[in-house]
């Protein structure tokens, strides 16, 4: 439940003429806050949906109405009514003997009122030592005070403004503990000599490591100075110079304005390989040749999504390979997609990841979801745009293995969730955005996707999707202006075709409304009877031809086995494809979750390993909860907590839930 502190944001609400209302005086949102200037509205992403003042009844908490309200951020503590911040100058040291980072941050402010309340910014355990606000350089120190910690979103920091102020600079220190920034042994890296960091801010972990507006609804431009031991190179998603000399002070700048969530810094014993003319990747030595051969084709990849989808307007666009602790598989940070070791398999095999992290450059980094309710906006959009950029650079086959098992994926989903969180546009309020994760919004959004490009044409659709993006460029959306802008261009083009009951039914409405697309691969096709033969012992294991099988297909076919098998089969399968001792990170998932499943010994030991070496959520969660379903407690605790010094903060946290409950 929501505590009574909680504030949403309402900067959008106030952007349609509303009132608006701030940390002090919201034991509920009342008619008694300050009204937005008109002059004001230019810079905050006007929502489509008409909002009255009865939108907001007195004394009702915004988190107690039936319905979420469209274009509130339920995650942030920031007055974005009364201030957007603009632009930051950050300039932070990296402190790995005490695992801080130290320094200031400056905020450029606008106000969009006519009097001077307090600015109330995110952060979640920093320790703020001093603030100055004021005018130009002419700061001086002012009051600040922390409010009550939320165990959701953290704590709002409040700072008492002199008038007219402009800019306010804030000196803190992060906590070792930091929900956005993991810091690394040396032991934890592919060379084992230095120590690494790097930060992950989606959805509302920024504010653990830079006190700001912490919503997706607000873009600031920023720049940057950051200080290292001298033999470590460090890089953001900003410009970073390929041609740097490692001295342990790097300068960025980063020109394009981009919500909080996609600030990022990485810090290691980092080189750099071109891949191509606008690509390289940035890792550790010892990884370096291997990842610039294995993501060789982003060049491509990059060059037939412009063609397809309109300019990549974010000059460079690099890879940092990070160490396997890495919570994600990656994560889309503009011009530096942060990546996940794990998907280096020596064949290309896992590449989507990097088709689907380039095009969040598309959507999600250009055009953004307002609240993490429009999620799919960001994950639908860009799944579906992975599909494409897969058949585009490597054909049909690809794309429609891909397809069918991100299917699969939803289906497996929808299997087990409650109908509320099977809702595209889903309630977010008084959730942690880190326990809401599933399949829905990346699946679900594109399979929607789908259908709209098989009902109205594929190079319609394209055509669609290329303005979309141009239409909405730099901006902040909610669902409904998605569901407006569809009125206004698809829906009216092609009235025959769609239909707006049933675009409301895939957003709003649990499932996947009938006669949806079900996409298949005649590659799986194949699988099925053979999967089938060997169950019912018709064929041994051996006499199925898996030569030339991809990874896809080992996956489905695996993916597909029964939920029990008995000891013969899994000792049978096991000895004619040796999958306990498979490379494929997807494929030892795969067999693992089979080897938990039914008890299969001879895994234990890789399974062991997988959960230590490895931190990426989509692994190590489904394997946690395999094990504690089946009987096997003590040694799910036995290897967490083994595992837990080298697991990043998001990991720890939502495997204790599983491990330990609430
Ligand atoms: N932006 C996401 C990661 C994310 C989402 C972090 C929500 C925090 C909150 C990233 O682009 C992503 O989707 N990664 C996936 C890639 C996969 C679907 C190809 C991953 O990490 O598995
Ligand atoms: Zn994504």
């Amino acid at each position: 439940m929501l505590p009574q502190l909680f504030t949403p944001n309402l900067g959008r609400l106030i952007g349609a003429g509303l009132l608006a209302c701030s940390l002090v005086t919201l034991s509920a949102c009342s008619k008694n806050g300050d009204t937005a200037s008109s002059e004001s509205t230019a810079d905050i992403p006007q929502s489509a949906t008409e909002y009255t003042p009865e939108n907001l009844e007195k004394d009702v908490p915004l988190a107690d109405k039936a319905k979420p309200e469209s274009g509130v951020d339920y995650h942030s503590f920031a007055n974005t009514n009364d201030y957007i911040v603009k632009h930051l100058d950050l300039d932070l040291t990296a402190d790995f003997d005490n695992k801080v980072l130290k320094g200031e941050a400056i905020l450029d402010i606008k106000r969009l009122t006519q009097k001077t309340p307090p600015l109330i910014l995110d952060t979640r355990d920093l320790d703020v030592t001093a603030v100055r606000a004021g005018v130009g350089n002419s700061l001086q120190e002012v009051k600040f005070s922390l409010g009550k910690k939320d165990p959701h979103l953290g704590t709002p920091l409040k700072i008492n403004l002199p008038a007219g102020a402009n800019k306010v600079a804030i000196q803190y220190q992060t906590s070792p503990d930091a929900s956005g920034v993991q810091w690394l042994e040396p032991q934890q890296t592919a060379g084992k000599k230095h120590p690494f960091l790097f930060t992950q801010a989606q959805a509302i972990h920024a504010r653990s490591f830079i006190p700001l507006q912490d919503s997706p609804q607000v873009r600031v431009t920023y720049k940057a100075t950051i200080r290292t031991p001298k033999e470590l190179l460090a890089v953001m998603s900003a410009n970073n110079d390929p041609e740097t000399e490692k001295d342990g002070v790097y300068e960025f700048d980063m020109p394009q304005p981009i919500p909080s969530y996609l600030i990022a810094i990485g810090i290691g014993n980092l080189e750099f390989k071109p891949m191509g003319e606008r690509t390289g990747v940035y890792a550790e030595p010892e990884l370096l040749a291997a990842s610039a051969k294995e993501f060789e084709d982003t060049e491509s990849m990059l060059e037939v999504t412009e063609e397809n989808y309109g300019p990549y307007r974010w000059d460079r666009y690099d890879l940092l390979i990070l160490p396997p602790s890495f919570p994600f598989g990656g994560m889309e940070n503009p011009r530096l997609s942060f990546i996940t070791p794990t998907v280096i398999a020596g064949d290309k095999s896992l590449v989507a990841l990097i088709a689907h992290e380039l095009a969040h450059s598309w959507s999600g980094n250009l055009v953004t979801n307002a609240s993490w309710r429009d999620l799919w906006l960001n994950e639908g959009f860009t799944t579906y745009l992975t599909n494409r950029i897969m058949q585009f650079v490597y054909g049909d086959e690809r794309y429609k293995m891909e397809m069918a098992l991100g299917y699969d994926d939803l289906q497996a989903d929808l299997d087990d969730r409650e109908d509320k969180d099977e809702i595209m546009a889903i309630d977010m309020r008084g959730r942690d955005p880190d326990e809401v994760f599933s399949n829905i919004p990346y699946e679900k959004g594109s399979l929607f996707l789908y259908e709209l490009e098989q009902k109205v044409g594929r190079e319609n659709f394209d055509n669609f999707l290329m303005e979309y993006f141009n239409h909405f460029a730099f901006q902040s959306i909610t669902t409904e202006d998605f569901v407006k802008y569809l009125d206004d261009t698809l829906l009216k083009q092609y009235p025959d075709k769609l239909d707006r009951a049933r675009i409301q039914q895939w957003i709003f409405e649990p499932g996947i409304p009938e006669g949806a697309p079900h996409p298949q691969s005649d590659a799986f096709s194949k699988i099925d009877p053979l999967r089938k033969q060997w169950l019912n012992g018709e064929i041994t294991a051996s006499d199925i031809d898996t030569n030339g099988w991809t990874f896809h297909q080992w996956k489905y076919f695996l993916d597909g086995m029964p939920e029990k098998l008995s000891a013969d089969q899994l000792q049978e399968l096991d000895s004619s494809f040796h999958l306990t001792q498979g490379k494929n990170n997807e494929v030892a998932f795969s067999w693992l979750m089979i080897a938990v499943r039914n008890d299969y010994a001879p895994a234990n030991a890789r399974l062991e390993d997988f959960l230590i070496s490895i931190g990426r959520n989509k692994f190590v969660r489904p394997l946690y909860r395999a094990m504690m379903e089946n009987g096997k407690e003590d040694e799910a605790k036995r290897i967490f907590e083994k595992a837990k010094p080298g697991y990043h903060p998001l990991t720890v946290k939502v495997n204790s839930k599983i491990i330990y409950g609430d």
